[in-house]
């Protein structure tokens, strides 16, 4: 009677980590315990559509698993991703439309797909950034009264939204640079008092982003007040409120946490960008010389500060199951400054998060095992049993 557990993999999303999420998902998928588990997996196109998609692992991470799944698309010759139909409304350059369906329909509707007829007993919203590490699909996945790995819809937005994070970790005590956030409005009205503020408070070299990004998308480096004024009108296009920060002249350091009420830290690790900073290219690129090094060579005190920072993060914005949270510590004075807190960290066989574990005696697998009890256990929990 030991029937598989199923697994529904969701994956891609409306948001510029996209990519990364389709090779973080094949990860997953390649690492389930298939003897345990039964991988359902969905796809969530740039557009927002939701297919349910049987082909190949290997085809996430290239991409062409959309020509697969597409309906009508031409299987055999697994058409490349630009030769795609184009979706409904968009070439008259409106927004494509959307064809999410209420959460549970288009779950049940990929369970039929599969012919099984069976109902799927978790979900892995492996999907990084806006769209899907932010609250969205959690919300639609609670409504729809299903578990599923990861933080909820609370712990989702205040991982994703920078400047609600800060706020927090504030409240919680936990150090971190100086930090002022504008809005879209403020830029467009009142420049100059953005750049006096600014130059009063922060000076220069500082950083600018979006207070919803990631993978570094829409993050610049301002030097002075040229500078300012350009990294503000890049990260303005990504999101209608924007951080200026105290530059840190740290090293990057970097921290897993698993767990629901009882979470626990591993080793730390540390990022050695290519670039100036730790860039989109820096992160992604195919050239990228970024080292990742594990554990990272710091004194053992500030590792256990570190790691206790983290526990204390994740609890503070109210996670459950994973966060990596990132740190800076700098390079002069050794102060551990927090950054950020993502609540779905990079997860490919290569990233840091699982690497992490590794480290600590958790392979890929069991981590994969663990976060899935995790999301069960967190459910029933809601559920009062
Ligand atoms: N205040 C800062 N001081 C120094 N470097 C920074 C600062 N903020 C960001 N960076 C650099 O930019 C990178 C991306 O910024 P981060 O806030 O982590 O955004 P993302 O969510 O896109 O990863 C960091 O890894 C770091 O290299
Ligand atoms: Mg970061």
């Amino acid at each position: 009677m030991n029937e598989r557990i199923r697994v529904a993999i969701v994956f891609g999303g409306q948001s510029t980590e996209h990519e990364v999420s389709r090779v973080s998902a094949q990860s997953v998928a390649e690492n389930l315990d298939k003897s345990k588990y039964e991988a359902v997996m969905v796809g969530i196109t740039r557009e927002g559509r939701w297919l349910p998609y049987n082909g190949p692992v290997e085809k996430l991470g290239t991409g062409e698993w959309e020509a697969i799944a597409l309906p009508g698309a031409d299987k055999a010759r697994g058409l490349p991703e630009k030769n795609l139909p184009e979706m409904d409304g968009a070439e008259d350059g409106g927004l494509p439309t959307r064809e999410i369906d209420p959460a549970r329909e288009i779950l049940v509707s990929v369970v039929e797909e599969k012919g099984a007829g069976k109902k799927i007993d978790v979900v892995f919203p492996v999907l990084h950034g806006l769209n899907g590490e932010d609250g969205t699909i959690q919300g639609l996945l609670e409504l729809a009264g299903i578990p599923y790995v990861g933080s909820g819809v609370l712990g989702s937005a205040l991982g994703m939204d920078k400047y609600y994070a800060k706020i927090i970790f504030e409240k919680e005590g936990l150090p971190q640079g100086k930090y002022l956030m504008f809005t879209r409005r403020q830029f467009d009205v009142d420049l100059d008092s953005i750049l006096t503020q600014v130059e009063d408070v922060l000076g220069y070299p500082c950083f600018v982003k979006p207070c919803n990004s990631g993978s570094s998308v829409g993050v610049g480096k301002a030097c002075d007040r040229e500078g300012l004024i350009f990294a503000m009108h890049d990260a303005f296009k990504y999101d209608k409120r924007v951080l200026a920060e105290e530059f840190i002249d740290g090293r990057e350091i970097e921290c897993s946490v698993l767990g629901n009420d009882d979470p626990v830290a591993s080793t730390v690790g540390e990022i050695i960008p290519c670039n100036e900073f730790y860039d989109y290219d820096a992160k992604y690129s195919a050239n990228s010389t970024s080292q990742i090094i594990i554990p990272a060579q710091l004194p053992e005190n500030t590792v256990q500060r570190i790691r206790e920072y983290a526990v204390r993060a994740f609890k503070a914005l109210d996670c459950a199951g994973l966060a990596r949270v990132d740190f800076f510590v700098h390079k002069k004075t050794g102060a551990v400054y927090i950054n950020e807190l993502n609540t779905m960290p990079g997860f490919t066989s290569i990233s840091m998060y699982p690497k992490l574990w590794e480290a600590s005696g958790i392979s890929y697998s069991e981590l994969l095992d663990r976060l899935i009890e995790l999301a069960l256990e967190r459910h029933g929990e809601k559920m009062g049993f």
